[in-house]
This record gives C-alpha cells, sequence and structure tokens, in this order.
C-alpha cells in the first residue's frame, strides 16, 4: 500500500504563526508536526510516501525531509496549487498510487497509541472498498460523524450533525482500495468549492464497502488546527514523553525498530543530533540494540 500525505491548506486559525511558514512544520512539542502523521503511516508498514503540499510550503517541507531514504523510506512530492479539498489528493496523487491501495492521512493529525502498530498492520491487510478511522468525542456536532452496525460497517456519515446519531468522529486517516481515485474524479466541488472526502466516503458507503473501525481507550487523537489545540497537543506530547521516557513519533527510532535502516545509520544521525534532547534519546536507541 502506498500512503499520502496532505499537507497544504492555508492555516488560517493558526495565522500569524502560518504567516511565514506551514501550518505541518509548526512544532508539537519537539519536532515537526508532519512527523506525527508520517510515523502513522511508517507504523502501517508503508514506505511509498507522496507529501502534497502548497507551493510555498513544498519546498520547506521538502528541505526537512529531503528524499526518505535516510529513514528507508521514498518520499515523492507533488504541488497543490490551491486547498481544493482533501479528496483533491487522489487527483493530484493519481499517479503515484498507480492503480493500487492507498492510505492518505491529514498533515496535521496527531495519533498515538500502544495498539497502532497492530491495528494499522491489519487494516492495511483487510482494506475492501474503504476504512475510515472513529474517534469518540465529547462534542460531535463539530465533526464528521460516522455510524456504524455491529460488525463496523458504516452505515451514515453526517456532515456536523445537530443530533449526532453516534460520538465516533471521523479522523484524518482513510484507506482505500484501488477505486479511490475514479471515485475522487466523480466527486464535484461542494458549496464551499472544495472536493470532499466525505463524497468519496459516501460512495463506498452507498456501495456497502465502507468500514469505521472506532479507536476505543488507549487511543489518543489530537487536533493541532488552532493555537489552544496545538499548545495542547505539545504538552500530551511532552507529558508522555517525560513521563514514560519513550518519544512519540521519532521517526529514526521507528525506522531503526521496523528494520528500514540499520543501526549504525540510527547512530549516524542521532550523532548530528547530539546537540538536543532528541538526538541523545537517540543515540541511547541505536547503543540499546548494538
Ligand atoms: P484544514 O484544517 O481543513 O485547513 P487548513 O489547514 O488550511 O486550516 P484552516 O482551516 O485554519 O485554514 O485542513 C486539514 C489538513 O488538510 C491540513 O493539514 C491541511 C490539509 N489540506 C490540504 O493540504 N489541502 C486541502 O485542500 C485541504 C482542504 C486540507
Amino acid at each position: 500500500m502506498k500512503g499520502i500525505v496532505l499537507a497544504g491548506g492555508n492555516g488560517t486559525r493558526l495565522h500569524p504563526l502560518t504567516l511565514g511558514t506551514s501550518k505541518q512544520l509548526l512544532p508539537v512539542y519537539n519536532k515537526p508536526l508532519i512527523y506525527y502523521p508520517i510515523s502513522i503511516l511508517m507504523l502501517a508498514g508503508i514506505r511509498d510516501i507522496l507529501v502534497i503540499s502548497s507551493p510555498s510550503s513544498l519546498p520547506m517541507i521538502r528541505g526537512l525531509l529531503s528524499d526518505g531514504s535516510q529513514l528507508g523510506l521514498n518520499f515523492s512530492y507533488r504541488v497543490q496549487p490551491t486547498p481544493r479539498g482533501i479528496a483533491d489528493a487522489f487527483l493530484i496523487g493519481s499517479d503515484f498510487i498507480d492503480g493500487g491501495p492507498s492510505a492518505l492521512i491529514l498533515g496535521d493529525n496527531v495519533f498515538h497509541g500502544a495498539g497502532f502498530p497492530r491495528l494499522l498492520r491489519e487494516s492495511v491487510a483487510n482494506v475492501d472498498g474503504c476504512t475510515l478511522f472513529g474517534y469518540p468525542v465529547s462534542d460531535p456536532e463539530r465533526y464528521g460523524i460516522g455510524e456504524t452496525d455491529e460488525l463496523g460497517n458504516l452505515v451514515s456519515i453526517e456532515e456536523k450533525p445537530l443530533r449526532p446519531r453516534s460520538n465516533n468522529a471521523i479522523t484524518g486517516l482513510y484507506m482505500y482500495d484501488s477505486e479511490v481515485v475514479e471515485i475522487a474524479r466523480s466527486v464535484t466541488p461542494s458549496e464551499r468549492g472544495e472536493l470532499e472526502i466525505t463524497d468519496v466516503n459516501r460512495a463506498y458507503l452507498k456501495q456497502g464497502r465502507a468500514k469505521l473501525v472506532r479507536l476505543g481507550r488507549g487511543f489518543t487523537w489530537l487536533d493541532s488546527g488552532t493555537h489552544d489545540s496545538l499548545l495542547a497537543a505539545g504538552q500530551y506530547v511532552q507529558v508522555i514523553e517525560q513521563r514514560q521516557g519513550e518519544r512519540v513519533a521519532c521517526l529514526e527510532e521507528i525506522a531503526v525498530r521496523m528494520g528500514y535502516i540499520s543501526q549504525e545509520s540510527c547512530a549516524r544521525m542521532a550523532a548530528e543530533m547530539r546537540g538536543s534532547a532528541y538526538g541523545r534519546y537517540l543515540m541511547e536507541v541505536a547503543e540499546s540494540l548494538n
């Protein structure tokens, strides 16, 4: 399966933070926001990753991530000229996907939980139609909400419902079979002028081929689109890392533990960053694998 990180947008709710840089490069505690969605694709076993961003942000993101070989990954890059909607990722990425299944993750979504590696691998192995991931929220009227039957089949999607039928918010991680490009091509812009991912998901729902995996207790999904939620995400990561002594979304660590890079490569990158606590942690990881 191939992966797409959609990392454009205007980030208007974060102004003035995003006037001179990309939202996805802002810090969530000790690493750029985009590390978090990339970590999820890596844990899913996905190594071919397309990063889509705006004309001004793409060069900065490419400067950070380069071709991915340092992580045993293969990054490609494409511009989204304007934020035309989330489903636009499949039009921009059609040649990259090349007729196979794909996972899309939004560049500002932070997920964390010990259960992710297993859950993601199982989901990747079982995609038939589309698989969405639902997270229980206390304010469902602010989100796209998915209702399921007892087997986890999606039975309805409601956008910001006044009277929600469930509290499962549909998160920014989506997995699709090879038909997604065709379906995205058939979607027309909504009233707000965007190609809505909800319309793609509704098309799968109509075919009876949409699943929603519920991320229960033990999983965390955080927003980072506003000043308060960005700070809260950073504080969450800080608390977890300081308490547990382990890092969230440390890409080099994931790469070495998953066998994508050698222990020597990990140690080399750690040495380059030894001036930071992140680099020193990575050195400990590398030494523990000796
Ligand atoms: P949003 O939060 O909907 O938009 P935004 O990031 O531009 O922020 P704001 O609402 O404050 O203006 O986007 C969610 C994620 O998806 C974010 O990482 C940006 C990305 N995105 C794109 O890259 N292209 C798009 O066309 C859209 C709609 C979103």
